[in-house]
C-alpha cells in the first residue's frame, strides 16, 4: 500500500533572521517553531511517518521535549548545505532506514511554515492522492509586481495572470522526487522546480495566506497572531 510521508528540512540556519538560535527553533506561541508544523503533520491520521532532518551539528533539538510524536517521528542529523540537500539526504536516508517504497507520497515541507492547517493539508492529500505527477501547495499572486533595475528604480510591471507564489507541502513520489533533486541545478529552491526541470507539470493546489514562511523577525509576530487566532477558534468551537 502506499504511505504518505511528511519530510521536514530543518537544516537551514535562518540567516535572514539575524539571531544565533536557528530560524526553526525560535520561540513562537510558547514552543519552538518546528513544533507547530510537526504537530500539524503527526496529528493527520494518514501521514504514517513524519521525517525531520536536522543539520549533523545540531545542538538544539535534544533540548526540547518531542515525547508526544514519538509515535509517529524519526529524525535523521543529515542535512547538506542546501534544503535541496537536506530533503535530498532525507529521503537517502529513508530508504537506508528501509522506511520507503518508490510509489510512497513524501509531503516536503519547511520548517518555518508554522501555520500549516489540518484543513489545507487534507485538501493536498485529497487531491493529489491519484495525480500523476504530485504537486504542491500554493496561492495566486495578489500584488502588482515590479521588474527592478540595480538602482531599485522600476524597468516596468510584469503580468501577474497566472502567476501563484509557491508554498509547502510539496508532495510527490518518493522515486521521482530522489531523481529530480539528484539532477536539478543548484540554484532551485523548491522541490517542485526540481521535478519541472525533469519535464513534468505538478499540480497546482490552493493553499492559503496564514501557511506563510517566517523569513524575516516581522514575520514572527504574524505568525504569533495566526497561531493563536487558531487556538482561540479552538476552545470557542
Ligand atoms: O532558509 P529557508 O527559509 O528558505 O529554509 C526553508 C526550509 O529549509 C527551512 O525549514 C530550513 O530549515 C530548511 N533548510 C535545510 N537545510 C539547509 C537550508 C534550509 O533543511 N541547508
Amino acid at each position: 500500500m502506499t504511505e504518505f510521508i511528511a519530510l521536514i528540512p530543518a537544516a537551514g540556519s535562518g540567516s535572514r533572521m539575524g539571531e544565533a538560535v536557528p530560524k526553526q527553533y525560535r520561540p513562537l506561541a510558547g514552543k519552538p517553531m518546528i513544533y507547530h508544523a510537526l504537530r500539524t503533520l503527526c496529528s493527520t491520521d494518514r501521514i504514517g511517518t513524519v521525517c525531520v532532518v536536522l543539520a549533523p551539528d545540531d545542538k538544539e533539538w535534544v533540548r526540547h521535549d518531542w515525547d508526544e510524536f514519538s509515535g509517529k517521528i524519526r529524525i535523521f542529523n543529515c542535512g547538506g548545505a542546501t534544503r535541496a540537500e537536506s530533503v535530498t539526504n532525507g529521503l537517502k536516508a529513508l530508504r537506508a532506514a528501509n522506511c520507503v517504497q518508490d510509489q510512497d507520497w513524501i509531503l516536503v515541507h519547511d520548517a518555518a511554515r508554522p501555520g500549516l492547517s489540518h484543513a489545507l493539508t487534507e485538501r493536498l492529500l485529497d487531491q493529489l492522492a491519484e495525480d500523476e505527477v504530485g504537486g504542491l501547495l500554493a496561492v495566486p499572486l495578489a500584488d502588482t509586481l515590479k521588474r527592478a533595475d540595480d538602482t531599485d528604480r522600476v524597468v516596468r510591471t510584469e503580468s501577474r495572470e497566472r502567476l501563484w507564489q509557491a508554498q509547502t507541502p510539496q508532495m510527490f513520489r518518493a522515486k521521482l522526487l530522489l531523481e529530480a533533486l539528484e539532477k536539478a541545478p543548484a540554484s532551485i529552491t523548491d522541490d517542485a522546480s526540481a521535478v519541472e526541470a525533469l519535464g513534468f507539470s505538478p499540480r497546482l493546489v490552493m493553499g492559503d495566506a496564514y501557511n506563510f514562511k517566517v523569513t524575516y523577525p516581522q514575520d514572527l509576530k504574524l505568525a504569533e497572531l495566526v497561531l493563536q487566532a487558531r487556538c482561540n477558534t479552538k476552545r470557542i468551537s
